[in-house]
């Protein structure tokens, strides 16, 4: 069965941990949508087509991973795909509650979507997109927790908001 996967999600910026989610994905999945949020609350640092080119240049190895966006219920893109699976990265028990809300309010909404959950790698489990851009708002080390090229536009957009 070809099976199409929709991994949504903010990558404000892409962390290791998104890039081992996807990794692992493109291994269980015929194709996997890595789907980039545009309308979310959240104060972003990077424009969606920002978070789109880093991602393309991230996983342009994988025939079977495509980078796209976009807005409104996830469910209605994941139909609109042809995807019955959402897949989500889970890091520990503080994910889980917001999770577990939106997999069965996304049932709810889409009952032929599934949500599927894959543990983040252990050496992950601490990373948020988050915490990268305040430890290196803070002028710290965030060499193991983002990919370099993603730590250049990290740089980049600190020094682009300093001088703002
Ligand atoms: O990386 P994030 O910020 O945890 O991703 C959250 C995201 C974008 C997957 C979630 O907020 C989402 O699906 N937003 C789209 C709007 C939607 O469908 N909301 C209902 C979810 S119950």
């Amino acid at each position: 069965m070809r099976t199409i996967a929709v991994y949504p999600g903010s990558f404000d910026p892409p962390t290791v941990g998104h890039l081992d989610i996807i990794d692992r994905s493109s291994r269980v999945y015929s194709r996997v949508i890595v789907a980039v949020a545009r309308n979310i609350r959240k104060n972003v640092w990077f424009t969606p087509a920002e978070r789109m080119a880093m991602l393309r240049k991230l996983t342009r190895t994988y025939t079977n991973v495509e980078i796209d966006s976009f807005r409104g219920l996830l469910v209605d893109y994941a139909r609109d795909k042809g995807a019955h699976v959402v897949m989500r990265g889970l890091r520990a028990i503080s994910d889980f509650e917001y999770e577990f809300q939106m997999a069965h309010m996304n049932k709810k909404l889409a009952s032929e979507v599934d949500t599927v959950f894959m543990m983040t790698g252990e050496r992950y489990s601490y990373i948020s997109s988050n915490i990268v851009k305040e430890i290196a708002s803070f002028g710290g080390k965030i060499d193991d927790l983002v990919p370099p090229l993603v730590k250049k536009e990290v740089l980049k957009k600190i020094e682009k908001r300093r001088k703002a």
